[in-house]
Parts: structure tokens; C-alpha cells; sequence
């Protein structure tokens, strides 16, 4: 076997065991060394597997010039997302970085321009596009099955879901709902129509549970969104309708739809993430009669056939790893992501404005 992929990761929190386990797994790969900015943390979360011998750091800048590295995962919460990723960047090494991209869209711009400048690949850890039925849907809007695409909306959304830790902190996550599951949403049904450039939004993003010590039990050190929706007007007449919560008095805030000149889509109680397929609805007409057919599976639902990660997530991390090997493309660029993005940041403008907002996204 050639050479192993030097892997590292920066940020030891929850999500970086599930970015541990799949590389660990991989026999083409090695994980030489973590950063934490938390003492002693990036120590013990190396020792916890067994990587005794991998240096620990604290600084993300330290540990990206220090070590021989092919590739990074960033696993740090969102507002530290750019500074690791312009810290590897700069030191040669390709990314893997959490969702959301950032907190602001500068952010994403200036992790763009790092990437440009590098020329390594910056992708964006959006795991539920290995999906199985998630690509049957984006394959089915690609094969003009529903016309030109004209309206989208998003669906979901959680009765009792706050998560707690540093995804409340203004400081930490930036964002609430929106930055946790709502970017999601916005790339389930942005990516299948190739993501139009979004144009203005107008939009409101708030909280009414997560503050409330009747819900939440951490109500006085909660500081983000937990509901919010926008009319999103984008390139080429598609209006996006967006709406996400982490509470709420219902089970779910609607069907996720793409409306298109010959046909709807509808995906019924999201896509679920532990890949079971959630019932997704082909509208169409048939010589004047509206038809509605229920959309099966006929394989396995990973798109991933690897023997040790039939799931999602170890798909992301398998095609981060393959990326580095082959040198690209980026498996969920950044250059795509960015648009998510601006979106996201658009939210937050149009609500704190209270009136709509044109979204600009610089050149790169
Ligand atoms: N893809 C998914 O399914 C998924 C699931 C959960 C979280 N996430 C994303 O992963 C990220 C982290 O979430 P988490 O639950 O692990 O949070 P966490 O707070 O448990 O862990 C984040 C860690 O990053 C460290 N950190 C912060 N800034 C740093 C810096 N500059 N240098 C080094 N370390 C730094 C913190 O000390 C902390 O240990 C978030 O962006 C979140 O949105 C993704």
C-alpha cells in the first residue's frame, strides 16, 4: 500500500469522535495529531483512542505548521470555522470543514479566497447528501421529470429539540436553529435545483422557547434563534420559501416541495438521517389526469458502497479522504456552500433590519 493520508483534527468536541471513527477505520489512513483551544482536551480525546504517541495542540496555527498533514477536519463550533480554515489553508493542507460554512458571509469569503490562494480543497460536511433517496430526488429534478423548477420549500422542523452546550452561545455557534439544522434545510432543497444565486431576503429570525424557562432549561443562557422563516428571491424565478424550528406547539412545520412547470415533488417527514426512507411523491399529469406516485427504493439506501460505513456520515468522511488522494474535486464545495451562506447571513440582516435585504455575494 502507498503512502498513508496524514489526517488531523482540529476542534475535539462532540462531532469530531464521528469524523475519528470512520478515518480510524480506514486503512489508508493515519490521524497524527488534534488541537483543541480547551487544555488537555485534544490530549485525552487522542489517548481516548488509543493515538498515544500523536502530539496535541491548543493553537490550530501552531498545529497546522508543526505537523505533516495531508488533510484537516474542522470540528470546532461556527465562529472559529474560518480562522482554522484559513490557518490550513495557508499551511497547504486541504479541509473538511463542519456546517455551517461560518457565521458571517465575510467569513465564507475569505475561507474562499484562502482556498483559491492554496489551490486544496475546501469541502463543506453536509453528510446528508450521501443520501440515498436525497440523490433520487436531485436525479429525478436533473432528469426534467418535474419542468423548470419554480418554487421550493423546506419542511421539517423539530416539536422539542434544543441542543444545549455551545450551540446556545452567540459567541460560540453565532447562530441557533438556523446555523444547526436550518442550513440543512436550505441545502436539501437548494443543491437538487443547483443552487440559484439568491437575490434578496426578507426574513425573521427569533425565539420564543428557547429563552422561556418552561421549555428550555438553560432559558438565561440562551442567546440564538430557535424559529425562523424567509422569502428568498432567486436567480431565474424561483422563490424559496424557508422555515426552520428547534421548537415548537406542532410536529412539524410542513412537507419539504419543489414545485416545477410539469410536476412536484414532495418529500414527506424529511429525509431521515438514519437513512430509512421517508415517503417521497412524484405529482405529474398523464394526458389531463393528475397522477401521484409514491417514489421507492430499489437499493440499499447509501449512494456509498464502502464495507465499513453504510451511513452518511463515514460517506463524508470516505469522500473528504478520496478528495485528498486524487487530488479533487471537492466532494461539497465551498464555492457552492458559500450561496448557503449567504443566505443564512441574509436572515440575520433582513431580521435585525426588519425589512428585506439585497444578498451580495463578493467576487472570490
Ligand atoms: N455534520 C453534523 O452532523 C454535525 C453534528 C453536530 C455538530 N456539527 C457541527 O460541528 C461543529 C462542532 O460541534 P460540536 O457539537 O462538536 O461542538 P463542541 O462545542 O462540542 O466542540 C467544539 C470544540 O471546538 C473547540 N474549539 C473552538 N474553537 C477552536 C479553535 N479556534 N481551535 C481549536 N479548537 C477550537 C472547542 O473548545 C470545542 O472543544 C459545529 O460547527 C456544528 O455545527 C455537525
Amino acid at each position: 500500500m502507498g503512502k498513508k493520508i496524514r489526517i488531523g483534527v482540529i476542534g475535539t468536541g462532540g462531532i469530531s469522535h464521528l469524523h475519528m471513527r470512520p478515518y480510524q477505520s480506514f486503512d489508508d489512513v493515519e490521524v497524527v495529531g488534534a488541537c483543541d483551544i480547551v487544555p488537555g482536551k485534544a490530549r485525552a480525546f487522542l489517548d481516548q483512542y488509543g493515538l498515544t504517541g500523536a502530539p496535541a495542540f491548543e493553537s490550530a496555527a501552531e498545529f497546522v505548521k508543526s505537523v505533516e498533514l495531508d488533510g484537516v477536519s474542522i470540528c470546532t463550533y461556527n465562529t472559529t470555522h474560518a480562522e482554522c480554515t484559513i490557518a490550513a489553508l495557508e499551511a497547504g493542507v486541504h479541509v473538511l470543514c463542519e456546517k455551517p460554512m461560518s457565521f458571517t458571509l465575510q467569513q465564507a469569503v475569505d475561507m474562499l479566497r484562502a482556498q483559491r490562494r492554496a489551490g486544496k480543497i475546501l469541502t463543506i460536511g453536509f453528510q446528508p447528501r450521501y443520501g440515498y433517496m436525497r440523490r433520487k430526488v436531485d436525479e429525478m429534478i436533473d432528469s426534467g421529470a418535474i419542468g423548470k423548477v419554480y418554487y421550493v420549500q423546506s419542511g421539517g422542523g423539530r416539536r422539542r429539540g434544543i441542543p444545549g452546550g455551545t450551540f446556545i452561545s452567540k459567541q460560540n455557534a453565532g447562530y441557533g436553529c438556523l446555523g444547526d439544522i436550518g442550513c440543512y434545510s436550505i441545502d436539501e432543497c437548494l443543491h437538487a435545483i443547483h443552487y440559484p444565486k439568491p437575490l434578496t431576503v426578507s426574513a425573521i429570525a427569533t425565539n420564543h422557547f428557547g429563552t422561556n424557562p418552561k421549555y428550555w432549561k438553560d432559558a438565561e443562557h440562551f442567546e440564538v434563534d430557535d424559529f425562523s422563516v424567509a422569502l428568498v428571491r432567486m436567480e431565474g424565478g424561483v422563490t424559496f420559501v424557508f422555515k426552520q424550528a428547534w421548537a415548537m406547539h406542532a410536529n412539524s412545520l410542513g412537507n419539504t416541495l419543489w414545485l416545477g412547470t410539469d410536476g412536484g415533488i414532495e418529500v414527506r417527514n424529511g429525509f431521515d438521517e438514519h437513512n430509512h426512507p421517508s415517503s417521497v411523491i412524484l405529482y405529474t399529469d398523464v394526458n389531463g389526469m393528475q397522477v401521484d406516485s409514491q417514489v421507492l427504493p430499489s437499493v440499499g439506501f447509501n449512494a456509498y458502497g464502502y464495507p465499513k460505513d453504510q451511513d452518511n456520515f463515514a460517506a463524508k468522511i470516505r469522500g473528504f479522504v478520496d478528495a485528498v488522494k486524487t487530488g479533487g474535486p471537492d466532494p461539497i464545495p465551498g464555492a457552492e456552500i458559500i450561496r448557503n451562506q449567504a443566505i443564512c447571513d441574509g436572515i440575520y440582516r433582513s431580521s435585525m433590519l426588519g425589512k428585506e435585504v439585497e444578498i451580495e455575494i463578493p467576487e472570490i
